[in-house]
């Protein structure tokens, strides 16, 4: 664990800063700086160039932030880019003032400037840190990072360990291929790229122990790949989805992590001293090894632990679906989806024209190109809000709102079980996603397909609390 950044602060002195957060009780302090700037990062090995990145604090992903949940985080960002950013804490329920979205809940950070994100997360879980301007674009180029909020009541693992999902689309001398938001990406499946790395690194080799216990921490920071991951014989239970805790299970099938989600599992390593298993992806229809396990030589135990990996289910305020308002949203729109005509800055226009501005997806019928366009829902807070999400177009969208964590009760009409929290649930072609909310945090939140060109290309809305 990175802690090279951490600092403690809030009535103690500097030099406590050596104390790791643990020691102290819930409702202290944690501050961190957090400088993105260009930096270097030796993604593809040693056989090429390193790779010119953007990076918060020169690094790719950014270091971890690791707070007790209880306590306060704030964060000093100054920005060393040329560009102005902000930083976004994708999926924590903070006030809308913190939510980091230029234009929207703050001005831009301009380059040279300080700008201080503090609040309380409510919830324990995996989160992650991200650019919110031009994210397609900065997000592309490594600004984003893990943020975990520490359970008071972990599961007993021998390790604890964050893989931080990435594609980047390199050229042959390993630098960032420069054709961000080309007109192909936002009106397909996004900007998939040809290097999928875990922690910046690609085809890492991850050593373990046979009979190691492991939490691993899956957060998907691409664009827009999704993955769908196979980890052989070893069947592990995931333990929560999107930060929530979730009754454990273990899956059928393999374990999907659409872009911007996460998915917390509990491994027990089965496996032979000395043998390797690759962990393979295969959402695309050319499947790959994203990493590889190599066991040691020596085990850790003979038999593997027995301890309870059940986490505390989550503390969400339930929805009341009987008495909710119900919007009915439908995503149209992108290369196959048949949209004719949607309405852009107030007027209907042929797709032709939309797509002439940049604009190829809508909500709706209306194109998502603007932080000051009308709320698709307006309510009074406590509101609880029913929503059923068609997705009408050729392509997968991991859809994400921003405040909020939302239940997701059907796909499809069929229910789901165990019911689960999400902030950033992954909606296939055809798809029908029915989820309810609390609409407890007041402000204007973001609405957005997480395959961020297609946000940049018009798909996402607003949510207005009152
Ligand atoms: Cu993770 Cu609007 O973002
Ligand atoms: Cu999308």
């Amino acid at each position: 664990m990175n802690r090279r950044y951490f600092l403690k602060i809030g009535g103690l002195s500097t030099l406590s800063a050596v104390v790791p957060s643990q020691a102290f009780s819930a409702g202290s302090h944690v501050s961190y700086a957090l400088t993105p700037k260009p930096a270097k990062a030796d993604i593809v090995g040693a056989d090429f160039p390193a790779t010119p990145v953007w990076g918060y604090n020169g690094q790719v992903p950014g270091p971890p932030l690791r707070i007790p949940h209880g306590d306060r985080l704030s964060a000093a960002v100054t920005n060393a880019l040329e560009a102005p950013t902000a930083i976004h804490w994708h999926g924590i329920r903070l006030p809308n003032a913190m939510d980091g979205v230029a234009g929207l809940t703050q001005p831009p950070i301009k380059p040279g400037e300080t700008f201080t994100y503090e609040f309380t997360p409510p919830d324990s879980g995996t989160y992650w840190y991200h650019s919110h301007v031009n994210a397609y674009e900065q997000v592309g180029r490594g600004l984003y990072g893990p943020l975990i909020i520490e359970e008071k009541k972990p599961p007993t693992v021998d390790r604890d360990l964050i893989w931080m999902i990435d594609d980047w689309r390199l050229t042959k001398d390993a630098s960032i291929s420069e054709d961000f938001g080309n007109g192909h990406d936002l009106s397909h499946a996004g900007r998939i790229g040809n290097v999928p790395t875990v922690n910046g690194r690609y085809k890492e080799v991850v050593k373990v122990r046979a009979g190691e216990r492991l939490r691993l921490r899956l957060i998907n920071a691409s664009n827009a790949r999704n993955f769908s991951l196979s980890f052989g014989a070893l069947n592990p239970f995931i333990i929560a989805i999107d930060g929530q805790a979730i009754e454990p299970f273990q899956p059928q099938q393999n374990i999907i992590v659409g872009a911007a989600s996460r998915v917390d599992l509990i491994i027990d390593m089965t496996g032979t001293p000395g043998s390797q298993l690759p962990v393979v992806d295969s959402f695309y229809r050319q499947s790959f090894d994203l990493v590889t396990f190599e066991y040691e030589n020596e085990p850790l135990r003979t038999s593997t632990l027995d301890s309870d990996i059940a986490l505390d289910l989550p503390d969400m305020p339930e929805p009341d679906v009987n008495n909710a308002v119900t919007q009915e949203i439908v995503i149209a729109g992108g290369a196959m989806g048949g949209l004719q005509r949607a309405m852009l800055n107030g007027e209907w226009l042929d797709l032709r024209e939309i797509a002439r501005q940049g604009y190829v997806w809508a909500i709706n019928d209306i194109v998502g190109n603007r932080m000051d366009m009308p709320p698709l829902i307006d309510v009074k807070r406590g509101q609880s809000v029913l929503l059923t999400i068609k997705n009408q177009t050729a392509f997968p969208h991991p859809m994400h709102l921003h405040g909020h964590h939302m239940k997701l009760l059907e796909i499809d009409g069929e229910k789901v079980e165990p019911s689960q929290w999400v902030d950033s649930p992954l909606i296939m072609p055809r798809e029908t996603f029915t989820l309810a909310f609390v609409a407890d945090n007041p402000g204007d939140w973001l609405f957005h397909c997480h395959a961020l060109e297609h946000h940049a290309a018009g798909l996402g809305t607003l949510v207005r609390v009152t």
